[in-house]
């Protein structure tokens, strides 16, 4: 199976898994808190988890990103991914970096089955988003570069734009001196 393979049918599904296991739900009752309660809420995080920690070795194993043919969005000045010719070639110039990515995905993981083990709710909060840091930072840097740094330094102009023209000043918002 290729990368994209991978992605879409095994480890973006298990991934829910994780990040659905805790949140807030909007029923008719009104907001309720999710969260894990039966043996079986938190063995369906422990699946998520231990299928996340072995993908860690089928991302390791070199293989096409995409399925013949597919090359992905592109084509083009507007681009906002890069082909699988280009995917390659910045991992074959640095290896390193992705087998660190690969790994860091790992260790969410590993966190993720220890605080099951322990049944631990809040952390369950931290391992989500220690986990959305993992997938994001790789497919920053492997899938759409586009939005690396010059996207968010562009945002951050914006934002400080923002705050410079609100009468009330918003002091809260501003970075505070260290
Ligand atoms: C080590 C790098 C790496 C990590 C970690 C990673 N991904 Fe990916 N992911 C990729 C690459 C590269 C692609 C683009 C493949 C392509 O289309 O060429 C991708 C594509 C995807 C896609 C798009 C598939 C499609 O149909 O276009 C999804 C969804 C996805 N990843 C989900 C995730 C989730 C969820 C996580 C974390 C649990 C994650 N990925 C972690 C490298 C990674």
């Amino acid at each position: 199976m290729s990368v994209k393979e991978l992605m879409k049918y095994m480890i973006d599904p298990v991934a829910d898994n994780i990040f659905n296991a805790v949140g807030t739900s909007v029923t008719k009752h009104g907001v309720v808190d999710v969260e894990p309660k039966t043996e079986e809420d938190w063995d369906k995080i422990r699946i998520g988890a231990v299928s996340l920690a072995e993908s860690a070795d089928l991302l390791r194993i070199r293989r096409p990103f995409t399925p013949p043919g597919d090359e992905n969005d592109s084509a083009g000045p507007d681009a906002v991914e890069l082909s699988p010719a280009q995917i390659t070639a910045k991992v074959e110039r640095d290896p390193v970096e992705w087998n660190a990515r690969v790994e860091a995905l790992r260790n969410v993981a590993l966190e993720a089955i220890d605080v099951v083990k322990r049944k631990d709710v809040d952390e369950l909060w931290d391992v989500g988003e220690n986990l959305d840091k993992a997938c994001e930072a790789c497919h920053r840097s492997y899938w759409y570069p586009g939005e690396g740094a010059e996207f968010y330094q562009k945002l951050q102009r914006r934002l400080e734009q923002f705050r410079e023209q609100s009468p009330s000043g918003n002091a809260g918002a501003k970075p505070r001196k260290q």
